[in-house]
């Protein structure tokens, strides 16, 4: 069957507070992207995920929605958003947008209302369990620490936040919150928006006898805050039920074409993650077990058997290695080893592997998070580092604003930027290119199944992704040594080190952290 435009597809996500300033306020804006469509266009990007653009006051940078149909002012307006969207569509590139359904701001007019008293007509539009002060009404815990329940004396109520308190959780048990998420979702699909990336999806229902969630008896190895002794969030996360609600967005959302809904999914077993990607359910959902693994072939290998085995023909994976909630790859992996020669190795696997990649903005040339100091702190919960500002060239502020000051530390960008990478072919951003090239050209590495190679080291990652015509095998050594892999005939197609070309023979030798895209002779 021949695949959607979103299975072929390169996305990139674009943080826009960070991305281009073009107003010279020191935060990026919507015409900034605009800006710049030219520069993903050349690499190779068919997709743009733009973190939250709706106005929010920003306890948790936007992920606390106020208007859920407007734009937020630092960010430009609704006609910013229409003119980067018809620039984008004329280079054939798509935009989708984040919803944050499961949660609103608590300045926005639904919740004010809702907590307003106990027979306002939206008071169950969120969930409220009135009762004494003493005791919450579960153990549930905030995913950013602390209980997940607020009491308001003024109407001797709790309300659940299973994030911030200024987040109160919406309840999707009341039908009119599901007809007004529909509503939103019309109104940005109306605007030509192609589809959303759909934030705590897995979260949107609750138990509804709101019952005590179980403790973790062992530590996760993949997702480092699973401790043995934390709360499995059993009851207040990836309910049975949820599945109707996704159902409900993906009605909406098929009633106009082309449209996908991308899910943040955080299963409880990750076993279920492919529960999501059902032909009335998500067409992508990320996987962050693969997204956190430490850089070793076999964590890498964990994720992607588990994504084999479990992902029926109708599912297609999403690769990521990095995002706006986590320290950038190249960082994590720098604490190890090489970072940078780790990021190489660790790009080629996402482009290569079966499934569609997403790059977070800066990622191509390597960004690392940024230093922020304890003064310019922003984010409730330490994720600034990984937020700052693109980094363009070395001009000042590496060229993302004429401001002064900017609204978050830039990183190190008289050594990492854009300008400096473009002309030098050694550089990651050359990689990027090369890599998004070749996959574009490469059908076996869009359409081809993909086979674990037999008989390579367990620490190097060995695959096949073939179709009746191409026989390609990726070969990726993890490691900090030279690894030997007894290999067939062929020919390189692209290496993480440029000078790596020509035919090879067994047994291929791999250099520390290298990694090659081979075509098979005959
Ligand atoms: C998601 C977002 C994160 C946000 C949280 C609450 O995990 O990716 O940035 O803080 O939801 O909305």
């Amino acid at each position: 069957m021949a695949l959607a435009w979103w299975q072929r597809a390169v996305f990139y996500q674009i943080y826009p507070r960070s991305f281009a300033d073009t107003n010279g306020d020191g935060i990026g804006d919507l015409d900034g992207v605009t800006a710049h469509l030219d520069y993903l266009s050349a690499l190779g990007i068919d997709a743009i995920w733009l973190n939250p653009i709706n106005p929010s006051p920003l306890w948790d940078w936007g992920y606390d929605v106020s208007d859920y149909c407007g734009i937020h002012p630092d960010l430009g307006d609704l006609a910013a958003f229409e003119r980067l969207l018809a620039e984008a569509h004329r280079r054939g590139i798509r935009i989708i947008v984040d919803l944050v359904p499961n949660h609103s701001s608590d300045q926005h007019p639904w919740f004010v209302e809702s907590r307003a008293s106990r027979t306002n007509p939206k008071r169950d539009w969120y969930i409220w369990v009135a009762g004494g002060p003493e005791r919450p009404p579960s153990n549930w815990q905030s995913s950013f620490g602390g209980g997940a329940w607020k009491y308001d004396t003024a109407t001797a109520s709790w309300y659940l936040h299973m994030f911030l308190e200024q987040q109160p959780d919406l309840n999707y048990r009341n039908p009119e919150v599901v007809e007004a998420m529909h509503d939103v979702i019309r109104f940005w699909l109306d605007r030509g928006a192609d589809g959303f990336r759909i934030d705590v999806i897995a979260g949107l229902i609750k138990d509804d006898q709101l019952r005590d969630n179980p403790i973790r008896a062992a530590a996760d190895p993949d997702i480092p805050w699973y401790a043995a002794g934390t709360q499995d969030p059993l009851y207040s996360h990836d309910r049975p039920e949820v599945h109707d609600i996704v159902r409900g967005f993906r009605r909406v959302s098929d009633a106009y074409k082309e449209r996908i809904l991308v899910g943040e999914t955080w299963p409880r077993e990750q076993e279920r993650l492919a529960d999501y990607l059902r032909p009335d359910e998500l067409q992508l959902a990320f996987n962050f077990r693969f997204c956190l693994a430490r850089y070793d072939a076999s964590r890498f290998r964990a994720a992607i058997d588990l994504t084999q085995k479990t992902f029926g023909p109708g599912a297609w994976p999403t690769w990521t290695l990095s995002n706006h909630d986590f320290p950038r790859h190249i960082t994590r992996y720098a604490r190890g080893g090489d970072g940078e020669a780790r990021a190489r190795v660790a790009a080629m696997m996402l482009f290569a592997l079966r499934g569609t990649p997403f790059i977070y903005y800066g990622e191509e040339i390597g960004m690392r998070d940024a230093k922020v100091p304890a003064h310019h702190k922003r984010d409730p919960v330490g994720r600034d580092g990984c937020r700052s500002p693109m980094q363009w060239s070395d001009a000042p502020n590496g060229g993302f604003s004429t401001n002064e000051k900017t609204w978050l530390p830039c990183g190190e960008f008289e050594a990492v930027n854009v300008a400096r990478q473009m002309s030098d072919p050694q550089s990651m951003l050359a990689l990027y290119r090369q890599l998004i090239q070749l996959r574009k050209s490469t059908p076996a590495l869009i359409e081809g199944s993909y086979r674990a190679f037999e008989g390579a080291p367990d620490d190097c990652l060995v695959f096949h992704r073939d179709t009746e015509q191409q026989h390609i095998v990726v070969a990726l050594n993890f490691t900090a040594e030279d690894r030997e892999i007894d290999f067939p005939a062929g020919r390189i197609l692209l290496g993480t080190s440029p000078d790596r070309t020509g035919s090879v023979k067994s047994p291929l030798m791999l250099a520390p952290n290298e990694g090659v895209i081979v075509t098979l002779d005959g």
